[in-house]
């Protein structure tokens, strides 16, 4: 093995990743990248990017929607506040492009006023509140000119956003919206799943912020975002939202638990058969040996 593959090799390790080095790995990284060029699949795997959570769901969208036939898929932030991760979900879509070819077409969703008015305890009054989170439309406009923005309340904007977007089939959903009512009327997006297949991928790689917290949320499956995930999935058999399993042995993904993937049994796609070379690789090593 080259020097230069054991380096990389050894920095791709769990252990150099959890310990004291991480930091200071990634950070020389990302301060090195103008010399060398690293491989977006080599920075997502040090977590060498500004948001890692952000970027694993979209890379793994994009090779999702290419496994699938996509040239083009969509991203949603549901919650944009600020605007610093619609800003980063568009700055990362060029580095998908870079390493899939495939476009990703970014979409925010968000009041433009801040937080609306809670609907009771489970939106957890005690610590969220009306017209907390105020953006600044035009100065996100401007400095984010390719992030698609989506104004009003989710309850009344959601409806006709296929209709008048027309996105190409989406596969990264990040939900920032804080609330248990505002992340269930999110999930009306997949009412639209069966009739309008084109503007989704058959799986969904999932982002929820607010579902570990601290001792001040206490969120539990009675308040907030994982309130509205239960409801869902007990409410209907046809899309199911769960927490991944293969990132769970990852420790050096702080935001594993927070990564769920949406399944969307009725999508025309969803048996669509995607085991490909890695299928083949798999069958070989199986073989039994002379
Ligand atoms: C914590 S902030 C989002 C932060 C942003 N994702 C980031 O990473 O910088 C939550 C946002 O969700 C928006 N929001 C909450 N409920 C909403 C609803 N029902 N409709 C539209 N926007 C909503 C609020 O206006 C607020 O800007």
């Amino acid at each position: 093995m080259s020097l230069k593959n054991r380096v990389a090799r050894a920095l791709l390790s769990t252990e150099a990743q959890t310990s004291w080095l991480g930091p200071l790995l990634r950070s020389t990284i990302q301060a090195t990248n103008g010399l060398y060029r690293y491989s977006p699949e080599f920075k997502l795997a040090t977590q060498a990017v500004d948001r890692p959570h952000y970027s694993w769901c979209m890379m793994r969208a994009a090779e999702l929607g290419k496994m699938l036939g996509h040239q083009r898929i969509s991203a949603i932030e549901f919650g944009v506040a600020g605007g610093n991760g619609l800003a980063y979900m568009c700055d990362y879509a060029d580095e998908v492009k870079r390493a899939t070819g495939v476009d990703v077409v970014c979409y925010g969703f968000d009041t433009g006023e801040g937080m609306p008015p809670p609907e009771g305890s489970a939106d957890l009054p005690y610590w969220f509140a009306e017209k907390q989170y105020v953006m600044d439309v035009d100065a996100i406009k401007a400095q984010v000119p390719n992030g698609k923005i989506i104004l009003g309340n989710i309850r009344d904007s959601i409806d006709g956003f296929l209709e008048e977007y027309s996105p190409p089939p989406i596969g990264a959903i990040f939900n920032d919206t804080d609330y248990w009512s505002s992340t269930r009327e999110s999930f009306r997006l997949f009412d639209h799943c069966e009739n309008r297949p084109e503007h989704f991928l058959p799986r969904q790689f999932m982002y929820f912020d607010d579902i570990i917290g601290t001792e001040i949320e206490m969120y539990g499956t009675y308040n907030g975002q994982l309130r509205a995930i239960e409801e869902f999935n007990s409410s209907q058999n046809n899309v199911k939202i769960q927490r991944n399993q293969n990132l769970l042995n990852k420790t050096q993904y702080k935001w594993r638990f927070q990564i769920y993937y949406a399944h969307l049994f009725l999508h025309s796609d969803y048996d669509k058969y995607i085991g490909g070379a890695r299928q083949e690789a798999m069958q070989d090593l199986l073989k039994l040996k002379a």
